[in-house]
C-alpha cells in the first residue's frame, strides 16, 4: 500500500452515513486527519468517534453545505485547529425524485442548492487555502443519473452533471497550483438507493467498495479532470467526447445537409476528449479550412 495521506487534512461532506462515512474511514485509514461533516451532529460525531477508536484523527462538524457562512465557519475552525486543508470530498446529497411533469420548481432548486451550490460553497471556502498551499485534491460526486439520465431524476441529474462542468473549469484553473479536481460516479447500497434495486443486488454494492476510488483521486499522484465511475469493486472512466465532424457550411440547405450527413457527423471513429472548450472551435475552423483547400 503506497498511498499515504499522513499530515494531510480532509473534509468529507455528508459523511455521517452512506458513502461519505466510508470515504472518511478510508481517508483516515491512510493517515489523513478527517473533518466529518453532515447535517446532524450525532451521526457526524459517531463517524468521527469511529475513526478515533481505530487510532485515527477526526473531528465532526455539523452544518449544511448549502449555507455558505456555515461552511466558511467550518473551514476557518479547521484552519485554526489543523492549519491546512488538502482534500475536499463533496459528497453531501439529497433526492427529490418525481417525473418532470409532476416536479415543483422548489424540488428543483432544493436539489441544486445541496448538490451544486453545496459543492460550490465548500470548494470556494477552501480554494484560496489550496492555492496558497500549492496543493489540493477535490472530488465532486456526480452520478450515472447526471451522466446518462434516469427516469424521475431531472433535478438530480441536472445538478450532478453541473458538477462535472464545475470540475472541467476548476481543474484548468487549479492546474498551476497543483490543485486536481475529479468527479466520482458511485453505485452503492445506501439509504439513498434503498428499495431501488433488489436486495441481492444491493448486497453486492457495498459503499466500502467505492471508497478506494476516492482515496486514489485524493492521492498525490491523482489525475485531474477524470470522471471515475465505481461500484461493486469495478472502476471505469466516463468521457465527454467530440466527434471529428463534417463541414456543412451555411448554404440555404444546411439543415438538410446536416440531416443527410448525420450518421457521419455522429460517427465516433477518431473522436477526442477535448483538453478544454476552445478545442471545439479550433476543430471547426480546421474543418472549414480543410474544406476550402479541397474546394
Ligand atoms: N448511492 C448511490 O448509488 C449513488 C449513486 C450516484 C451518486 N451518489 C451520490 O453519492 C453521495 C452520497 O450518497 P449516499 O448514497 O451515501 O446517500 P446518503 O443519503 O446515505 O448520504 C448523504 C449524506 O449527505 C447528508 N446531507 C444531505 N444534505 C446535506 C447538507 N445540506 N449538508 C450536509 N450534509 C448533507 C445526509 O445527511 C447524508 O448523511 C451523494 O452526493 C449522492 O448523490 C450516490
Amino acid at each position: 500500500m503506497t498511498i499515504r495521506l499522513n499530515d494531510q487534512v480532509a473534509i468529507v461532506t455528508g459523511a455521517g452515513g452512506g458513502l461519505g462515512r466510508c470515504h472518511a474511514l478510508a481517508l483516515a485509514a491512510r493517515g489523513a486527519k478527517v473533518v466529518v461533516n453532515d447535517l446532524g451532529a450525532e451521526p457526524a460525531e459517531a463517524v468521527a468517534e469511529e475513526i478515533r477508536a481505530a487510532g485515527g484523527e477526526a473531528v465532526s462538524h455539523a452544518c449544511s453545505v448549502s449555507d455558505y457562512d456555515a461552511v466558511e465557519a467550518m473551514v476557518s475552525k479547521v484552519m485554526d485547529q489543523w492549519g491546512r486543508v488538502d482534500i475536499l470530498v463533496n459528497n453531501a446529497g439529497i433526492l427529490r425524485d418525481k417525473t418532470f411533469a409532476k416536479m415543483e420548481l422548489d424540488d428543483f432548486t432544493t436539489v441544486l442548492d445541496v448538490h451544486l451550490m453545496g459543492s460550490v460553497n465548500c470548494t470556494k471556502a477552501v480554494w484560496e487555502i489550496m492555492r496558497n498551499q500549492q496543493y489540493g485534491r477535490i472530488v465532486m460526486t456526480t452520478s450515472s443519473s447526471g451522466l446518462f439520465g434516469n427516469f424521475g431524476q431531472s433535478n438530480y441529474g441536472a445538478a450532478k452533471l453541473a458538477l462535472v462542468g464545475l470540475m472541467q473549469t476548476l481543474s484548468l484553473e487549479g492546474h498551476k497550483y497543483n490543485i486536481r479536481v475529479n468527479s466520482l460516479a458511485p453505485t452503492a447500497a445506501t439509504q439513498m438507493t434503498e428499495g431501488l434495486m433488489p436486495a441481492e443486488v444491493l448486497e453486492k454494492l457495498k459503499p466500502e467498495t467505492v471508497s478506494p476510488g476516492v482515496v486514489f483521486l485524493c492521492s498525490e499522484d491523482a489525475p485531474s479532470r477524470t470522471i471515475l465511475a465505481a461500484g461493486a469493486g469495478s472502476f471505469e472512466t466516463a468521457h465527454i467526447t467530440l466527434t471529428k465532424g463534417v463541414y456543412i457550411g451555411d448554404d440555404e440547405d444546411a439543415a438538410d445537409q446536416i440531416a443527410a450527413h448525420f450518421a457521419q457527423i455522429s460517427d465516433r471513429t477518431g473522436d477526442q476528449v477535448p483538453g478544454m472548450g476552445s478545442a471545439q472551435g479550433q476543430q471547426e475552423i480546421s474543418n472549414l479550412i480543410a474544406s476550402q483547400q479541397k474546394g
